[in-house]
């Protein structure tokens, strides 16, 4: 099972990642009942990067910077791919 972990702390929240929420809709059938999609507290990574990057989301804990739906859709598809 592939997991996807998308920061809900405030910072990456404002910054994009509230519409990384239409994600479970937007997986392709094949991958659907593949991928975990959970929220997180914030992952820290938006103290300890300059620039910020955000929203930061996780995928089998590899961060994505500047998260979108379709960069998350690919990322998946490599984790489920290589294995
Ligand atoms: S709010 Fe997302 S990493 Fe801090």
């Amino acid at each position: 099972m592939t997991t996807v972990k998308i920061c809900s702390g405030t910072l990456c929240y404002v910054m994009g990642g509230s519409e990384l929420w239409t994600l479970p809709e937007a997986l392709p059938a094949e991958l659907k009942d593949r991928v975990t999609v959970k929220g997180s507290p914030c992952l820290g990574y938006c103290n300890n990067e300059k620039p910020v990057k955000a929203p930061y989301v996780e995928v089998n804990g590899k961060v994505i910077r500047e998260a979108s739906v379709s960069k998350i859709i690919e990322v998946i598809k490599d984790e489920i791919g290589g294995k």
